[in-house]
């Protein structure tokens, strides 16, 4: 089964992937900045945006990878520079363990290598199981806002107020294939060695969830990435996104010419 898949523009291929309770929809502002000169390839995780619902079985990002380079397939698309935020870069990380010849340069915001310690698995099974006992993803809506967003950001309502949007159009079982995938995934730090192709590294000085020295460690993991802090919190595309724009223009070009 296909995720829903948005392609917009000519040029190089881009695969950007999303974060967690969110849609293709976060990368927008990339899009219409990038789309005149590269291929935008977005899609949204399962039970997310317009994708259908979760398949049935264990919840694993393997899964959804296969289910990524199908949708790559059906463009017929070999290779892509992969952009990805916190879940997306996890979902990198996969991808790059499984298919490294599909990727021509990797984009990592806001994410980290390293797998969960065992309370923050414990925090994602119990949201999984709330938002299905509830049969509503209300109840996540106002605290993922807080925890993603900088406090200045809050009161953007062209930023918080689409976010809002992205997480009411996650069912409960999105948001819980997404919490039991991540719970479940790997710890990616022996791959950091590995990645030989470009590498563009972005944090957020004032994210709450993955604070700046955890990305700075995964930057110095990876041979000759290149690393930028911005101010801002866990979502630097969207509360930044000029600059992320400027930084993933520079970086993609160079890297999508180079290859
Ligand atoms: C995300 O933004 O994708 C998530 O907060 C990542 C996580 O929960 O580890």
């Amino acid at each position: 089964m296909l995720p829903a898949i948005h392609d917009t523009g000519t040029g190089a291929p881009v695969l950007f992937l999303h974060a967690f309770t969110l849609d293709a929809s976060q990368w927008d502002h990339q899009v219409a900045a990038l789309s005149d000169d590269m291929r935008c390839i977005r899609v949204d995780l399962w039970g997310c945006g317009s994708s259908p619902a979760p398949p049935a079985g264990e919840p694993a990002l393997d899964g959804f990878a296969a289910a990524v380079l199908a949708a790559l397939d059906s463009l017929n698309i070999d290779k892509v520079a992969v952009v990805g935020l916190s879940m997306g870069g996890y979902l990198a990380f996969t991808l790059w363990r499984l298919a490294p010849q599909r990727i021509r340069a990797l984009a990592l915001c806001n994410t980290r290598a390293t797998a969960d310690t065992a309370a923050a698995r414990g925090d994602r099974l119990a949201m999984a199981e709330q938002v299905e006992r509830e049969q509503s993803v209300e109840s996540i809506v106002e605290p993922m806002v807080a925890r993603m967003l900088s406090p200045g950001a809050h009161d953007e309502a062209h930023i918080v107020d689409p976010v809002r949007g992205r997480i009411r159009r996650c069912s409960p079982a999105g948001i819980a294939f997404a919490q039991r995938a991540m719970a479940a995934r790997p710890d990616s730090t022996a791959l950091l060695a590995s990645i030989d192709v470009p590498a563009l590294v972005i944090a957020g000085s004032r994210d709450a969830i993955i604070p700046t020295q955890e990305v700075r460690a995964m930057a110095d993991g990876i041979t000759d990435a290149r690393y930028r802090e911005l101010e801002c919190g866990h979502l630097s595309n969207l509360e930044r996104s000029r600059a992320v724009n400027q930084e993933l223009a520079t970086f993609l070009t160079a890297a999508t010419m180079a290859s």
